[in-house]
């Protein structure tokens, strides 16, 4: 939807084929922290009016470990950097209410999505919809259909390069209708495993526990939940948790992918279709604006002045960045997580990098420049 607003605004004719219904993409539970690229650009495309009232712009996080917490602050180290909380439902939002008012085509319950001739000059798409088959024929698909979607799915196997690390652990999440137990988010790394308190609004909180990849969301009651958040998230905070009702539990595992097969023929990969990074940083949302802002420029040129160098060069360039994103993903996983089969040693040096952070403003200012966002040229 970003790609579309990007597109209509250089005037090229753009269709958004969603495989589920407007109220599913609106409702559900994914990210919540958008980068100051992110936000600076839905301001750009005419969408940030809401983000400006209602997000919450946090100047730095804490990081907290057996116990003992401090504070990293964005905004010093970072030259007034900062984060906006403000969740992927409410972009979506955001989004689907402008596409309305420009008309931008978005056909959503698109069924049994089929591109063909991706390798070809004149590619098309087939669809169901309501019983009907319906096609298109495109000058380029650009495949922004997540992890498991068709797209990346139709490059052959043979020129197909990706590369993944799974982690042994996932991540159990809730959401409760309770102020969040501090005003930024709080990370913490425990004996029993990693917590997270984040929010999605004052009166709203998201917050995470590792688990186990074997746990099932209903061993999980609210009570054990609490229980459990209460003793990892540090002495700090504990006192100030307000317990309530989750109205929505889930588990999720983590892992690191890339698809380094960004383009095949009129075949562009853009956001999780291409890669996946473990939630620790938030990045997921924001490396796909990122994505499309490379590729929006590149689609621009080619049909402006029939420009292919941006095309030809858009996996080196998004990968850049991807690789980037992914490295500060896995580092903070790493930091934050107990992994089950590691050895003392490599406990010491968590503890040691955490030594480093606390006292290091270098160290400080290379987490806060990559978590506000490395810097993006649009
Ligand atoms: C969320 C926030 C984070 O900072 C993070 O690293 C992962 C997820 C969230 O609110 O969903």
């Amino acid at each position: 939807m970003f790609l579309a607003h990007l597109l209509h605004q250089t005037g090229v004719e753009c269709v958004v084929l969603e495989a589920r219904g407007r109220e599913y993409v609106e409702g559900r539970v994914r990210a919540g922290v958008l980068e100051q690229n992110t936000v600076r650009l839905m301001h750009r495309l005419g969408i940030g009016a809401r983000v400006a009232r209602e997000g919450l712009v946090h100047a730095g996080t804490t990081l907290c470990v057996d116990g003992e917490s401090f504070h990293v602050n964005f905004s010093d180290l970072t030259d007034g950097g900062a984060i906006t909380v403000y969740g992927q439902s409410e972009v979506m939002k955001d989004l689907n209410l402008s596409a309305d008012r420009l008309g931008i085509r978005v056909i959503y319950d698109a069924a049994d999505v089929a591109p063909r001739g991706l390798d070809g000059s004149q590619p098309v798409i087939h669809w169901n919809k309501r019983g009907s088959r319906h096609e298109l024929e495109c000058d380029f698909v650009v495949g922004c259909d997540g992890y498991h979607g068709v797209s990346r799915a139709s490059i052959p196997a043979a020129e197909l390069e990706t590369v993944e690390r799974v982690y042994p652990f996932g991540w159990l999440g809730i959401l409760a209708d309770v102020p969040p137990c501090n005003h930024e988010l709080v990370y913490a790394n425990h004996d029993h495993g990693f917590a997270l308190a984040s929010m999605r609004s004052p009166t709203r909180s998201r917050c995470y526990l590792q688990c186990s990849l074997d746990d099932q969301v209903d061993e999980w009651s609210d009570q054990r939940f609490w229980d459990e958040f209460e003793l990892r998230i540090g002495a700090d905070f504990t006192s100030k948790i307000t317990r309530g009702p989750s109205f929505e539990k889930s588990i999720a595992p983590l892992r690191s992918f890339v698809c380094t097969t960004m383009r095949w023929g009129r075949l562009f990969l853009a956001g999780d279709a291409a890669h996946i990074v473990p939630p620790t940083g938030a990045k997921g949302l924001n490396l796909a604006v990122a994505d499309v802002v490379v590729l929006g420029d590149a689609l621009a040129a080619w049909y402006g002045a029939g420009d292919d160098r941006g095309l030809n060069d858009y996996a080196r360039r998004a990968l850049d960045r991807v690789w980037k994103a992914e490295r500060f993903s896995w580092w903070l996983t790493n930091l934050t997580h107990r992994f089950p089969d590691r050895d003392r040693f490599e406990r010491h040096m968590q503890i040691a990098e955490f030594a480093y952070l606390r006292q290091s403003r270098a160290a400080q200012a290379s987490f806060a420049e990559n978590y506000v966002g490395l810097p993006l040229d649009f």
